[in-house]
């Protein structure tokens, strides 16, 4: 009888699945008719239509080099002006020196080198695409020129080369997700400033500049054109942020609930570090003296990890403050030891305030390891798992998340133009965990009790690496505390 049911049960159940399977290929006709093959110069696809801000276009019409003259674009001087604060929390910022940061130009130098090396016209046509994510205003004015391997910035007073904000405000659509499909619309300089685009539009005319409202700015779209990095032939995904923001719990598919890139990068300040295990408040205020009182001001500083390269020591903290907030380490021990037995400790990390994995972006490089210590009674070590030596160099079997890249041979590689396929990612989902086992068998002396203590650290790079980069000018590279625990087991 029970069986009898149970078959019935399938049948429907069948019959159900197979309109889900029809359905499902109709909606896939229609959604994925949006997903493109990678290609050379974005976009690698397009939001579906139920999920596309309005200024997200299909006819894919990006700007391209040579049509932009680098005259019709202001410096962020120009900007402060009117919007001094905004203008300071940019200064020193990421974004403000993507293009000018000595890892990236030392990084985009050798890749090119060795694509070229390599003889791949693939892994060369890569090497070549960085300026459009790092200098988006070089590239388009073709003042910065890579087929010669001109990597240099502007002169040292012109704020144009990096990401700044007469390239994003004049951006007025984008064409799709990843691989930098914006498009771009400045004005002819003073006097004709022309439109900037963002997320109001809803005050009378400023005086100085027209002013248009950007659906894609108030989204993470707006920042999915250039955190979607793939190879521009062989189709590998090396950054996956935006995609990994929206496959999160934080995109709801509500904009009233959906937590957006904007709402913890754009609301960090000093000491509010606004993760998704913090609060996250407004920033009453006016973004020009011009302008009126807002509940909120968009804030500008947009810190990731990266406490290494900027001179600004407000960003350097912010950057510290937020690594300390987005995760947590718990230690599970045995009740009681035994000696010359595998006593073994789990450590759980979990992912509670970044909005996309941990760590995310350029993976393959940024390291975030496990260090965990057993001491004894009297304090000696008992065992001990992702020390860092005096060279800088972590223990080689530490708990380390991140991806790891390999080229056509499988060979691991950190060159994003010659990698052909991802080998491995043990990387922390949004609001995931991960649990690791670590086994030792301990002496007699840890019998009179033992205390384990277990801490998440992060550094941007290997120092190996940076110190290959950048030669004689390296600099000891942060290692930062994100997140620590400690445990005690008596006897
Ligand atoms: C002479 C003063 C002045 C200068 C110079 C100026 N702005 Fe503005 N801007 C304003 C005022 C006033 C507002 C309106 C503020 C408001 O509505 O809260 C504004 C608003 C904006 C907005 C918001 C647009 C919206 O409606 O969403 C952006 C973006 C913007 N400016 C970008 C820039 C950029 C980029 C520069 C430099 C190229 C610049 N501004 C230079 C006065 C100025
Ligand atoms: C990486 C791109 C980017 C850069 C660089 C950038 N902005 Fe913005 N800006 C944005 C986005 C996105 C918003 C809207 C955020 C939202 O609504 O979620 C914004 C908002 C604004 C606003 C409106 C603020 C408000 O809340 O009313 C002004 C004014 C502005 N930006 C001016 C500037 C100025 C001046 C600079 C340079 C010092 C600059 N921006 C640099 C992306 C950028
Ligand atoms: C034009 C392409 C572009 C756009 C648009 C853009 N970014 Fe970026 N962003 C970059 C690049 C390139 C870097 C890396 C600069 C470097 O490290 O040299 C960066 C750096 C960052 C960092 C710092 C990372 C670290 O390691 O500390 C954060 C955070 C960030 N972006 C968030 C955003 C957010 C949020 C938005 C949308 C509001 C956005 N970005 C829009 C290209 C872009
Ligand atoms: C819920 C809050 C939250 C949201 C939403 C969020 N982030 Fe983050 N982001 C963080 C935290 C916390 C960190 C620091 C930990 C880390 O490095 O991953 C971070 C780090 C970063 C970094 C530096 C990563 C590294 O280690 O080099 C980048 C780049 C970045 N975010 C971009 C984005 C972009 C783009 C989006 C939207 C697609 C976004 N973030 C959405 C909280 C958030
Ligand atoms: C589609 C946009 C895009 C392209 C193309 C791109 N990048 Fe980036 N790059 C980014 C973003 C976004 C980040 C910030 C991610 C993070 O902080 O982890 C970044 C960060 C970096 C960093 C880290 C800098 C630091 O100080 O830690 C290096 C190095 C870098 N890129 C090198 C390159 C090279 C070399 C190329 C060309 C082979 C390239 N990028 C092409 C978007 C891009």
């Amino acid at each position: 009888m029970e069986k009898t049911i149970c078959v019935k049960v399938s049948h429907r159940r069948k019959r159900v699945v197979l309109v889900l399977i029809i359905l499902l290929g109709f909606w896939c006709q229609q959604a994925c008719a949006d997903t493109l093959t990678p290609q050379n110069w974005s976009p690698t696809w397009v939001n579906p239509a139920w999920d596309r801000p309005a200024n997200m276009v299909l006819d894919r019409q990006i700007s391209v080099p040579g049509d932009i003259e680098l005259t019709q674009i202001l410096d962020p001087v120009t900007c402060s002006g009117c919007h001094s604060d905004i203008y300071n929390q940019w200064q020193g910022s990421m974004h403000g020196l993507a293009q000018q940061d000595p890892v990236y130009q030392a990084a985009a130098k050798l890749f090119l080198a060795e694509a070229q090396a390599s003889g791949d016209t693939g892994a060369i046509e890569e090497a070549r695409s960085c300026v459009r994510c790092h200098t988006p205003v070089g590239h388009l004015s073709k003042t910065i020129e890579t087929s010669d391997g001109n990597f240099n910035s502007f002169s040292a007073d012109d704020q144009r080369d990096g990401i700044f904000c007469d390239f994003c405000h004049t951006v007025k659509a984008s064409a799709g997700i990843g691989n930098a499909p914006f498009i771009v619309d400045p004005g002819k300089n003073n006097p004709t400033p022309g439109t900037k685009w963002g997320p109001r539009g809803d005050a009378p005319p400023t005086g100085t500049h027209d002013r248009e409202f950007s659906e894609l700015h108030t989204r993470s779209e707006m920042c999915g054109m250039c955190h979607d990095v793939t190879h521009t032939l062989n189709g590998t995904p090396l950054e996956r942020t935006y995609t990994e923001w929206r496959e999160s719990p934080y995109n709801t598919g509500d904009p009233s609930t959906t937590v957006y890139c904007q709402d913890c990068h754009m609301r960090q300040k000093p000491g509010v570090p606004a993760t998704g295990s913090t609060a996250r408040p407004d920033n009453p205020g006016q973004s020009s003296p011009a302008g009126p009182e807002r509940p909120h001001i968009y804030v500008h500083y947009v810190v990731g990890g990266n406490a290494a390269v900027s001179s600004n020591e407000t960003i350097k903290q912010m950057a510290v403050e937020r690594l300390q907030n987005c995760a947590e380490v718990e230690i599970e021990a045995p009740d009681s030891l035994e000696a010359f037995t595998a006593t073994s400790i789990k450590v759980r990390v979990t992912n509670t305030g970044a909005g996309h994995y941990l760590p995310t972006g350029l993976s393959e490089v940024r390291q975030m390891w496990l260090h965990v210590i057993v001491e004894s009674s009297r304090g000696e070590i008992l065992f001990e798992s992702g020390r860092v030596d005096t060279e800088g160099t972590i223990d080689p079997n530490a708990r380390m998340y991140n991806i790891v890249l390999a080229d056509k041979n499988g060979n691991h590689t950190a060159n994003v133009a010659l990698a052909d396929h991802v080998e491995s990612d043990n990387r922390i989902p949004p609001k995931g965990c991960t649990t690791e086992t670590f086994t030792m068998g301990l002496p007699v002396k840890a019998l009179r009790g033992i205390t384990i203590t277990a801490t998440l650290k992060y550094r941007s790079a290997s120092q190996s690496l940076i110190n290959t980069l950048l030669e004689g000018a390296a600099p000891t590279l942060p290692i930062i505390d994100m997140a620590s625990a400690t445990k005690s087991v008596q006897r």
